[in-house]
């Protein structure tokens, strides 16, 4: 059975005998190993199920070290650097060689971030190394936030889960490349598009279709509970066709009286966006745990971190409209 603890020795020993172990994040807990080993980065595909064509994003320990993993760094690339690092923000850049293919999959472009959480932090400031770490959930299933959550997924599977509490982000980061010095969204995230075009004053997001790396199939796998998931504009209505003690909800701020209060999780009383963002794996991952017949949710205001929590729902739900 895994171990759960705060050890970041413990956790370091196991890197270094290239084993894949949990470290907490900002935003998600990731699935970390020693990305200069290529026995290293196989077993993180295999613990999670990935495919080899979705690649993996390098966690470094400052942007001081960033150009020994990248060729060129852009001036706006500084720049959000410099407002966003340590942070939720992933860049695109064009790797050296030292970054195998297994990692970008195959691609020119190395994706990279410095994560800010304290005992992460600590763990590869003490490494030679940096660390690869997707999302320490099996693929396609929802992010964890708490090692809880991870012990749950993955605990037959790795040694050492490192325990840094509940992620403060709650939703995974911003994926940013470059055209020339125009940045491009590839994946919507903690650090909201208002507040990059606010730093840079110009901004691209990219198409849904490219936001895959090989086909929109892809994203219709991600994020998702076991439990039938859907997202409706009237909750009220849609919950007539179905027994209320089979129904999860999950709403911005308002409970409904016709269903069971352990089965409703509200993101944010205050309809505070950044509180709902933290909060909404965690209500998944809670209702799905209950057995239920369906989670339904509702839109969320389509800005700032509203957007994200309606991307990451929509692509939770989307298998479930097939
Ligand atoms: O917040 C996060 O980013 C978390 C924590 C653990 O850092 N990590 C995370 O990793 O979400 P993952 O593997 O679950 O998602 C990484 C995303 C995927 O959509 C992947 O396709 C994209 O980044 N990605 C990675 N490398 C890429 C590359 N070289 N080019 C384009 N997209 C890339
Ligand atoms: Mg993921």
């Amino acid at each position: 059975m895994v171990e759960i603890g705060k050890d970041i020795y413990k956790a370091s020993d196991f890197l270094f005998l290239d084993d894949v172990v949990a470290i907490p994040t900002e935003t998600v807990y990731g699935l970390a190993a020693n990305a200069l080993s290529e026995i290293a980065v196989n077993k993180v595909f295999s613990v999670k199920g990935r495919p080899k064509f979705n690649p993996l994003i390098v966690h470094i320990s400052g942007a001081e070290v960033l150009h020994l993993y990248v060729k060129q760094i852009p001036d706006v690339a500084k720049l959000l650097i410099k407002h966003f690092w340590p942070g939720p923000m992933t860049l695109l850049l064009p790797k050296k060689p030292i970054i195998s293919d297994l990692i970008t999959a195959g691609l020119p472009n190395v994706a990279i971030r410095v994560p800010n959480h304290v005992l992460t932090l600590e763990l590869i400031n003490n490494l030679p190394f940096p660390i690869v770490a997707p999302s320490a959930n099996p693929f396609g299933y929802i992010s964890p936030t708490s090692a809880e959550h991870v012990a749950k997924q993955l605990g037959e599977t790795i040694p050492y889960i490192l325990d840094g509490g509940s992620c403060s982000k709650g939703l995974e980061s911003t994926v940013i490349g470059f055209e020339e010095d125009i940045p491009v969204i590839y994946r919507l995230g903690t650090i909201t598009a208002e507040e990059i075009n606010a730093v840079c004053g110009k901004l691209k997001i990219a198409e849904k279709e490219s936001q895959t790396i090989k086909g929109p199939g892809m994203l219709k796998q991600h994020y998702s509970p076991y439990t039938q998931f859907i997202i409706s504009d009237n909750i009220e209505k849609t919950i007539l066709n179905y027994n209320p003690s089979e129904i999860g909800i999950i709403t911005l701020s308002k409970k409904l009286d016709s269903i069971p209060c352990e089965n409703q999780f509200v993101l944010s009383e205050k309809r505070d966006l950044a509180e709902a963002a933290q909060n909404l794996y965690r209500a998944l991952h809670h209702l799905d745990n209950l057995q239920l017949k369906v989670i339904i949710t509702e839109p969320m205001p389509d800005e700032n971190l509203g957007r994200t929590i309606n991307d990451r729902i929509n692509r939770a739900a989307a298998k479930f409209y097939e």
